[in-house]
C-alpha cells in the first residue's frame, strides 16, 4: 500500500504511527495554509500596482488626513485606488471616507473593501468593531495576525494604488506589513513643523532602513494657516502674527488679499528631508474643513474639490508619483 505523509493508518498502523500520521497531516495542513496564504499575497502584491505606507513617529499630526487625502487627490486622478487602514485603537479612516457603521462584508471567503468617496475602496479595522468608540486592544500575536489575514483575504481587484495607515509610534505593524506584503513601493512620513513632531520623523527616517522600505519623501503637515480677506484695493494690510511678528500684504485690484500665517514653526519638514538626504513632498497647510470633515463624514477634498487643501495634496501627489518608477510587472515571488 502507497501511503502518503498523510495518510492516517500507515501499513503499520499501531498507535503511534497513527498519532505520528495525524501530527504530519496537521503540519501539512498548516503548511498549506501558509502556502495558500503566501500565494494569496502574491497575488495581491501583483494586482496591486503601487503601495505606500503613510508612518509618523506621533499620533494626532495627521497621518490618516494625509493617508485619506493623498488616496482621494489619486482617484481625482482617475486611478483605481485603496486604502488599507491598520489602526486598530483609533481607527478613524472609515469616518473620513464617509463610511462610519460600515460592516465587513465577506463573501465566499473574501473580505470586501467597503466603497468610500470618489470609488476609493476602503478596509479599516474599525468594521470589525462592534462600537467605535471602544477600542480594541488586542494582544501582540493576535492583532498581528490579523494585520496579515486582511492582507491575504481582501479582495481589493486591480488597483493602482494602495495606501497604508498605521497606528502611531509603534513597529510591529508596519514590519507585519513590510514582510507580508511583496513589493512596496516605499513610505510617506507625515510630520508638522514643531520640533517634537520632527524628532519622531527622524526616527521614522531611521526606521525605514531597518525596514528596507525606502522613505518616498516628507508631508509638512500643519503647516501655516492662510487668511483670506478683502480691503480697499491696492491698500497695504497687517496683521498682527504669531511671537510679535507684523504680517503684511497689498491687496489686488478688486481688494482681495491672502496672508500665511506660520502657527508653528516654517520649513521644519523640509530641513529634515535635507537632512536625512530624502525628497521633500510638499505642505499641506492648517485647514479647519479638515476637522469639520472628520466630524460629518466629508472629506475636504470632497467638500472643496479645487480648493487650497485639494490642491496642496495634488502637489504632494505629483512629488510622490515622481517617486514612484513604474513597473507594471512586479515579480510573482513565492518566499
Ligand atoms: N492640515 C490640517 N489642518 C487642520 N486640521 C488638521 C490637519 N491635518 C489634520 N488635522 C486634524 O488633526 C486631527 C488629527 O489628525 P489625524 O489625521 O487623525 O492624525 P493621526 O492619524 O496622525 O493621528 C484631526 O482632528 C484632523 O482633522
Ligand atoms: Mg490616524
Amino acid at each position: 500500500m502507497a501511503d502518503s505523509p498523510v495518510t492516517k493508518h500507515g501499513a503499520n498502523s499501531g498507535d503511534e504511527a497513527t498519532e505520528a500520521s495525524a501530527q504530519e497531516q496537521k503540519q501539512m495542513e498548516q503548511a498549506y495554509a501558509q502556502m495558500k496564504r503566501k500565494m494569496s499575497m502574491a497575488e495581491i502584491g501583483r494586482m496591486i500596482k503601487h503601495k505606500v505606507m503613510v508612518l509618523s513617529g506621533k499620533g494626532g499630526v495627521g497621518k490618516s488626513t494625509v493617508a485619506t487625502g493623498l488616496a482621494l487627490s489619486l482617484a481625482q486622478q482617475g486611478l483605481k485606488v485603496g486604502i488599507l487602514d491598520i489602526d486598530i485603537t483609533g481607527p478613524n479612516v472609515p469616518k473620513m471616507m464617509g463610511l462610519e457603521g460600515r460592516r465587513l462584508h465577506v463573501e465566499a471567503g473574501r473580505i470586501h473593501p467597503a466603497q468610500g468617496h470618489l470609488g476609493v475602496k476602503v478596509i479599516s479595522m474599525a468594521f470589525l468593531l462592534d462600537n467605535e468608540d471602544t477600542p480594541v486592544v488586542w494582544r501582540g500575536p493576535i492583532k498581528l495576525g490579523a494585520i496579515q489575514q486582511f492582507i491575504a483575504d481582501v479582495e481589493w481587484g486591480n488597483l493602482d494604488y494602495l495606501i497604508i495607515d498605521f497606528p502611531p509610534g509603534t513597529s510591529d505593524e508596519p514590519l507585519t506589513v513590510a514582510q507580508s506584503l511583496p513589493d512596496i513601493d516605499g513610505m510617506v512620513i507625515v510630520t508638522t513643523p514643531q520640533d517634537v513632531a520632527l524628532l519622531d520623523s527622524r526616527k521614522s527616517i531611521t526606521f525605514s532602513e531597518s525596514l528596507k522600505v525606502p522613505v518616498l519623501g516628507v508631508v509638512e503637515n500643519m503647516s501655516g494657516y492662510t487668511i483670506n480677506g478683502k480691503s480697499a484695493p491696492n491698500s497695504e494690510v497687517k496683521i498682527d502674527g504669531p511671537a510679535g511678528k507684523t504680517l503684511k500684504t497689498t491687496c489686488d485690484d478688486q481688494g482681495n488679499f491672502a496672508i500665511t500665517i506660520d502657527i508653528f514653526k516654517e520649513g521644519g519638514g523640509e530641513s529634515t528631508a535635507e537632512e536625512f538626504g530624502v525628497p521633500f513632498l510638499g505642505k499641506l497647510p492648517f485647514d479647519p474643513g479638515f476637522v469639520r470633515g472628520g466630524d460629518d463624514g466629508v472629506h475636504r477634498i470632497v467638500s472643496e474639490p479645487e480648493g487650497p487643501s485639494a490642491i496642496a495634496f495634488a502637489k504632494i501627489v505629483a512629488a510622490l508619483q515622481e517617486q514612484i518608477t513604474d513597473s507594471d510587472e512586479p515579480g510573482l515571488e513565492i518566499i
